[in-house]
């Protein structure tokens, strides 16, 4: 049973990671982590021990410093080990993926090698639809089915930029490599674009730095989808990284 439960709080809105509730203030809702992890548009399902909790925890941590540096995100307060309120937001419909090295569908589709460093970061969007798979879109694609507007790429593009240049200076710092990463934004009652969602070893690639293997040197949710073992301690050690940064 979650906190939320015990509280008799209106569900919302269950999604594969987490669980989003509402509370006396519309403009505030409650969202829980879970357990429960999926891959491959949920065609893979288990769950990671104490995932939901490393992910909150992680996920407050890197918005706080991206608040620091000025991106602004819907976090209002981390309130308990697996809870944080957050401002309700229109979400974009789409998931906005940034690319350092390539891996993943990089990989798959263009047959780039995995661990090729791009000289240019790339900023991609997906359109956010299970139905569909969250098929890669063009900005073409994105106006023909009038998803959003050309300046509100700009800007999802200008955001995630920024929030790259801070996580991977950071992550380098833990000693982690920010391969790839996935962000999703939304816009609040005063039409202000927020970083939304979450930033966890779920949704991102990150590599140990010292560690050459391409196995071993694992530390985020690749270790569920591709069964590497040890899938909690690598959440957990990334989580440890961060707070001995941290502090
Ligand atoms: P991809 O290589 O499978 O396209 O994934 C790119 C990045 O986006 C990777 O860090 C994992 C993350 N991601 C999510 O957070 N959710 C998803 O549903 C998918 C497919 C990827
Ligand atoms: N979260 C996505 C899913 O279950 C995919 C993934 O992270 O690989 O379906």
């Amino acid at each position: 049973m979650t906190d939320s439960s015990v509280r008799n709080a209106q569900k919302l809105y269950e999604g594969k990671a987490k669980i989003i509730y509402a509370t006396d203030d519309p403009e505030i809702l409650v969202t829980y982590f879970k357990d429960d992890a999926t891959a491959f548009n949920a065609q893979k399902k288990g769950q990671i021990a104490n995932k939901g909790a490393i992910n909150c925890k992680v996920t407050t941590h890197l918005y706080g410093l991206l608040t620091e540096k000025g991106v602004e995100t819907h976090l209002i307060e981390t309130t308990s080990d697996r809870e944080m309120r957050v401002k309700r937001v229109d979400i974009v419909p789409l998931e906005v993926v940034v690319r350092n090295i390539a891996a993943g569908s990089l990989c798959k589709q263009t047959g780039i090698a995995l661990g090729t460093r791009l000289e240019e970061s790339l900023v991609e969007f997906y359109y956010k639809n299970d139905d569909l798979g969250d098929p890669l879109l063009t900005r073409d694609r994105i106006a023909a089915m009038k998803l959003t507007s050309p300046d509100m790429l700009d800007q999802l593009t200008e955001k995630a930029q920024t929030v790259n240049a801070v996580l991977t200076e950071f992550f380098a710092r833990c000693g982690i490599t920010l391969v790839d990463f996935k962000l999703e934004f939304g816009t609040d009652k005063d039409g202000t674009l927020l970083l939304a969602d979450e930033i966890s070893p779920d949704t991102c690639r990150l590599w140990n730095a010292a560690e050459p293997d391409e196995k071993k040197r694992v530390m985020d949710k690749d270790r569920f989808r591709q069964d590497l073992g040890d899938v909690a301690a690598g959440y957990q050690a990334v989580l440890d990284r961060i707070l001995s940064q941290m502090s």
